[in-house]
């Protein structure tokens, strides 16, 4: 059932969605006026008739919806490519994951969302107001307590050989690829987004330098489909490209029998 104060999404007859809090405010679109308090006691999924007639559906907010309706002050990490990073870093219940670059916290919250209430999550963000943003994120999803906030990362985590994963979403990664090995349990994986080839290349050059294996690049394509089932094709527009995604897997380098 439906509380005061719980986050709804509300879906229109036109097909547009709001993430609201359920309480005194009334919700209005520029076709009519909706008293929420209206929803309170009733089950997810209920429809909520507006003054006008108009009909607005009261969805359960999925962790998708949280992501697309987040304040962003930055660039962010979209869900395409998040659900593979969660994947490919092995980021689940009880789990302890480092970020650096903050941000808006995009991929923060579905760091936070995948750890449980057992695992953690470490995030680096050197601007304080991009901080503040990203807390407020997480607050507002009710997930800020398994986050730890830090600085600057300047050439090192204060982590070290104690985190599962490690991912870097930053303009300079190449500048702590030595860092998130020092961070890194061993075999665990190291994600970095890079929106251009030439911050591909040169992360690439400096992880040949460290023990390291495994290393795969690749990029993300998705495309939706209108869903008219006579008229069924793909959306004439697409987004071409967000980022490069690279994975590697740090290993302990060489040791020897009776060392
Ligand atoms: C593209 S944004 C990260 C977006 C974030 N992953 C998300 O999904 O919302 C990159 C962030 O890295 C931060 N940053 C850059 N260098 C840093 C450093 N050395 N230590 C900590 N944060 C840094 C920037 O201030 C910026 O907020």
């Amino acid at each position: 059932m439906i509380k005061e104060g719980e986050l709804v999404l509300l879906y229109t007859e036109e097909g547009r969605s709001y993430l609201v809090e359920v309480g005194e405010r009334p919700f209005q679109t520029h076709k009519d006026h909706f008293d929420l308090k209206k929803l309170i006691g009733k089950p997810f999924g209920s429809t909520l008739v507006g003054q006008k007639g108009n009909k607005v559906y009261a969805l359960k907010p999925t962790i998708y919806d949280f992501l697309m309706k987040l304040k962003r002050v930055t660039q962010i990490i979209y869900p395409k490519d998040i659900g593979y990073i969660l994947l490919r870093l092995n980021v689940g219940p009880g789990k302890t994951v480092l970020e650096c670059g903050t941000g808006s916290g995009s991929l923060l919250l579905a760091f936070a969302f995948a750890v449980g209430p057992e695992g953690r999550v470490i995030t680096y963000e050197k601007e304080p107001r991009f901080q503040k943003v990203a807390q407020e994120n997480l607050t507002r999803f009710g997930l800020a307590e398994r986050v730890i906030f830090k600085g600057e990362a300047r050439d090192h985590f204060e982590e070290q050989e104690e985190v599962d994963a490690v991912f870097l979403d930053l303009k300079t990664p190449w500048e702590l690829i030595e860092a998130a090995w020092r961070a890194l349990k061993g075999g665990c994986p190291l994600g970095v987004l890079l929106p251009t080839a030439n911050q591909v290349s040169e992360t690439l050059k400096v992880l040949a330098r460290y023990p390291f294996v495994g290393t795969q690049v690749l990029e993300i394509m998705l495309r939706f489909y209108k869903t008219n089932p006579e008229r069924f094709r793909p959306e004439d527009r697409m987004i071409g490209h967000t980022a490069y995604l690279l994975f590697t897997r740090k290993i302990k380098g060489e040791s020897h029998d009776g060392e």
